[in-house]
């Protein structure tokens, strides 16, 4: 894997994720652990945002600080990604939301779009697309692709487990988005599920099965 990929080595990142795995976490848990995961990934992929510098005033004197100078916009994949956006949108309130919805086709694997309401340029500077699962990557892919046509000029993804099958497709199709990962997982199983994974990250954030 290329330098593009980043997988977490921190410790807090890979005792959240095992808890995630674990079948037996329920979904209050579960939803904790990817708010907890999201930020914790956020705080690393979001190392290199561009600061401008400003002068406040402390009660005692004027103090030269930074603010962030970029545009974030935040691109959950329905549903899955929803609580990943929640929680990032606690460190970086003024952040836009765009959601877009998309289902994988359960025979084809197929992603599916069914909602999407950007307008034709949105004003980012950077894009995150955040979602839980990066298996097949057509969901990912399809997003980007979005955000391509849409000329934003930096894009991200950030994931919880990710497929070397995903990893490969994101590479090939767009060679400069960074992943920013918890885990990377052994392979796609034949309905499409990832190895060892957690199962289906929409269902166990939202008791749906
Ligand atoms: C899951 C997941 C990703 C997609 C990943 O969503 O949240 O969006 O599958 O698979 P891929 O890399 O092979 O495209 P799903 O289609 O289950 O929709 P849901 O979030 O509505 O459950
Ligand atoms: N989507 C999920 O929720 N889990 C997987 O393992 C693959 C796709």
């Amino acid at each position: 894997m290329s330098d593009t990929v980043r997988v977490s080595a921190h410790p807090l990142v890979r005792d959240k994720v095992t808890r995630l795995r674990d079948q037996t976490t329920g979904p209050k848990e579960f939803r904790d652990l990817v708010a907890d995961l999201a930020r914790l990934l956020f705080l690393e992929a979001a190392v290199d945002l561009k600061l401008a510098p400003v002068t406040v005033h402390t009660p005692l004197s004027p103090s030269a600080g930074h603010r962030v100078a970029e545009r974030i916009g935040l691109f959950p994949i329905l549903r899955a990604g929803l609580g990943m956006a929640d929680a990032i949108l606690q460190l970086v309130p003024d952040a836009q939301v765009w959601h877009l919805g998309l289902y994988r086709d359960h025979e084809t694997l197929k992603p599916v779009t069914y909602y999407n309401k950007l307008p034709p340029k949105p004003a980012i500077d950077l894009a995150i697309v955040l979602d839980p699962m990066l298996a097949t990557g057509g969901s990912a892919l399809a997003v980007m692709d979005i955000l391509k046509l849409r000329y934003i000029p930096r894009i991200k993804f950030l994931g919880l487990i990710a497929a070397p099958e995903g990893v490969r497709a994101i590479q090939a199709a767009f060679p400069d988005v960074p992943l920013h990962l918890a885990a990377l997982d052994s392979h796609v199983n034949e309905v499409g599920y990832i190895v060892p994974g957690l199962g289906d990250a929409g269902d166990r954030q939202f008791s749906t099965w």
